[in-house]
């Protein structure tokens, strides 16, 4: 294990003798103790239900399979495009971001490790429109990802599909769909059978939003000529580290053990700001991750809770110059997460020039891996300084081992937080409400009783209506 590239977590400035008042202390975190060894116990028993916990280690033909389907895309297609939403969209968008190059799609073929990729998560019909001014449609494969197989705006988006490539391209139009869907319920295991379409399954036990190492997010990475047994191997490696019963060596169930005395404390924010473009959507993917698997109404024995914490995304150093000044001197309602990276892929010395400007020449002979690198520290340090809890992940350089390694630890951080809160981690019961209430609106049938629910709600006053 030694040699392995291994993130780090620092959470010096959560604590007390770092922040002062709105830090923990050592004594808080041993009061805590006995809950968290709970509730590590209480997870090891769950890990037979949590079957995204075996990802890593249980898809070797998985593997082959979208290999050979990447392969096949890779020589036949010129775009690829994932019509998905939620937990089926966000992590193929942040896996493709941190791995592939920052203007991937903008590169001329020879240089691009793989068709253009789409990832297409709204139905705002401005973005079909424009998706389809970039695209040649006979020379693009569509992966359509849903685990439910119901999801509206997925499926609306496979509608739009079809018809526009049987138009297109004729008999064969069919071969250029992949579904990625329950095995057996849903509506889109239908369509798959009855269409022909290569198919990938969301195994049994993996929610949306921990699916990114499945097929979910694997063909897509795979499709780009990303390493998914280097993702995989991330995540193993995480998933060993995260096996350390020794809680305060656990940096996975550390920090969601001081994010959860810190909500205890009135810390209701949660900001993600990585300090590399990489890493800028992994911010979304955790968001997702965060605010559905802690938000909850009840908690497991089935009183009102109402836990959860409101993430927030930044970027460093973008949001420095529009976030950070609430962060060092608005409410102690936060608690910010920076994303590090040691090496950056790239270095760039600044050149000399406006020798005659001091406050600008003094940047010169500097690199830009400096600059960004020092703001970070300014930046954790002014937070330090002004009392506010931060804790820092730092990767030794963005690959797919590390991206690998940093999804599973997340998804364990979120899981021991969801134990700590005594909630469900795994449910979104808020979101199908939504869900209901669109199929209603929209004349699913099966949803009278909904439909006239929402008919019987209020009429809206004029009166708070201006415009
Ligand atoms: O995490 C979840 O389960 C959800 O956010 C889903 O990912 C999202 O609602 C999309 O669902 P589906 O993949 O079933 O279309």
């Amino acid at each position: 294990m030694k040699n392995k590239p291994r993130i780090r977590v620092d959470f010096n400035n959560m604590m007390a003798a770092s922040i002062g008042a709105h830090g923990i202390t050592e004594e808080e975190i041993a009061g805590h103790m006995a809950q968290a060894e709970a509730a590590a116990k209480a997870l090891a028993e769950k890990r037979p239900q949590m079957k995204w916990r075996e990802l890593p280690h249980n898809q070797a033909k998985i593997v082959e399979k979208i290999r050979k389907t990447a392969e096949y895309v890779r020589a036949n297609y010129d775009a690829f495009v994932v019509l998905g939403i939620g937990g089926s969209a966000l992590g193929p968008i942040a896996v493709h971001q941190a791995l592939n190059h920052l203007h991937y799609n903008e590169l001329p073929d020879s240089k691009r490790n793989g068709p253009r990729l789409y990832v297409e998560d709204n139905v705002d019909p401005e973005r079909l429109a424009a998706l389809l001014d970039v695209i040649d449609i006979k020379r693009t494969a569509f992966n359509v990802i849903t685990k439910s197989g119901s999801t509206s705006e997925t499926m609306a988006q496979l509608l739009a599909v079809f018809d526009l490539l049987k138009s297109a391209c004729g008999g064969d139009y069919a071969a250029r769909i992949i579904a990625t869907t329950d095995e057996k319920k849903g509506n889109l295991i239908k369509i798959a059978q009855e269409y022909g379409l290569t198919t990938f399954f969301v195994p049994d036990g993996v929610g949306g939003r921990f699916s990114e190492l499945c097929p979910v997010g694997l063909l897509a990475a795979a499709v780009c000529g990303i390493d998914i047994a280097e993702l995989l191997a991330g995540a193993a490696f995480m998933d060993d580290l995260c096996g350390e019963k020794d809680i305060r060596k656990n940096a996975a169930y550390m920090a969601a053990l001081l994010q959860y005395i810190s909500m205890k404390r009135g810390k209701n924010i949660s900001v993600m700001m990585p300090y590399a473009d990489s890493l800028k959507y992994m911010a979304d993917w955790y968001a997702q991750l965060w605010a559905e698997s802690l938000g909850k109404r009840y908690g497991l024995s089935g009183g009102e809770v109402f836990t959860g914490q409101t993430p927030v995304k930044a970027l460093g150093v973008t949001d420095q110059h529009s976030q950070v000044q609430l962060y060092v001197e608005g409410p102690f309602d936060k608690v910010v997460t920076f994303l590090g990276v040691d090496e950056y892929r790239s270095e760039y010395v600044i050149p000399g020039g406006f020798g005659h400007i001091p406050d600008v020449s003094f940047l010169s002979g500097h690199t830009l891996n400096e600059l960004i690198k020092t703001e970070q520290a300014a930046t954790e340090y002014a937070l330090m300084k002004a009392g506010r809890p931060s804790f820092t992940v730092t990767l030794p350089s963005v690959t797919a081992f590390t991206v690998g390694e940093l999804l599973y630890f997340f998804e364990v951080m979120t899981a021991f937080a969801g134990e700590l809160l005594c909630i469900n981690a795994f449910d979104q019961p808020g979101v199908e409400g939504g869900k209901q209430a669109t199929y209603a609106l929209l004349g699913k049938p099966g949803f009278d009783e909904k439909r006239a629910e929402l008919k019987a709600a209020p009429e809206k006053d004029p009166k708070y209506i201006v415009g």
